[in-house]
């Protein structure tokens, strides 16, 4: 599979999965294009340092979230891409956008989903006072946080817990989670039954 990576910051995440992927065949999976809608960002150096073509698409520059997603939909179907991870990536995609790309499209969050789901999700645990947290890896559908899920790790949450300390700890998941699930989708093991918006397994993975 041909992969792009959506990305906004330090692209941690990123570099996970580029390490997952560089010479594993088994991962079925080449990062052939990285995109950031922030210039100047992390994750750009990381991609390029891998020799990755590394756009940056600044979502300022266009005046409609349609044709900031035309101009990375015109470089996704450059680059040939059949499956897209979103990294980090902080903008919202259009209906238009997802629906394209459905089944193929798949995203890390910063909690077991569907609890707190959107922004600060590491912040949202905490003041809730739950003593478990993680990551997800899902589907993604247009109402955000809320696909399939594929892969979901946990981390306990200690009683001196702080927001950075849980930020780094989850993040530590992420990069076990994502390559997961990405490896998971490339050698169809698992895949979104669009009918009814669920995951479908192939073996007992
Ligand atoms: C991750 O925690 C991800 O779940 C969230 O943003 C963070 C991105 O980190 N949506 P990085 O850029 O991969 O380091």
């Amino acid at each position: 599979m041909r992969v792009a990576v959506l990305i906004s910051g330090s692209g941690t995440n990123l570099q996970a999965l580029i390490d997952s992927t560089t010479d594993d065949p088994s991962m079925m999976s080449e990062i052939v294009l990285v995109i950031s809608n922030k210039p100047g960002v992390e994750g750009i150096n990381r991609a390029r340092r891998a020799g990755i073509l590394a756009l940056e698409i600044d979502h300022t520059l266009f005046s409609t979230r349609e044709e900031f997603e035309e101009e990375m939909l015109k470089a996704l179907n450059q680059t040939q891409i059949d499956v897209i991870c979103l990294a980090g990536f902080m903008r919202v995609l259009t209906k238009k956008f997802v629906n394209k790309w459905r089944g193929r499209l798949i995203n890390v969050h910063p909690s077991l989903l569907p609890l707190f789901k959107g922004l600060n999700a590491q912040k949202q645990a905490l003041e809730s006072g739950v003593r478990v947290s993680g990551c997800t890896v899902h589907f993604v559908e247009e109402e955000i946080d809320t696909g399939a899920i594929i892969v979901q790790e946990s981390v306990s949450i200690n009683i001196d817990e702080t927001e950075e300390s849980l930020i780094e700890k989850i993040k530590e998941v992420e990069h076990l989670a994502f390559p997961k699930a990405l490896k998971l989708l490339a050698t169809n093991q698992v895949y979104l039954d669009k009918d009814v918006g669920k995951v479908k397994w192939l073996t007992n993975s």
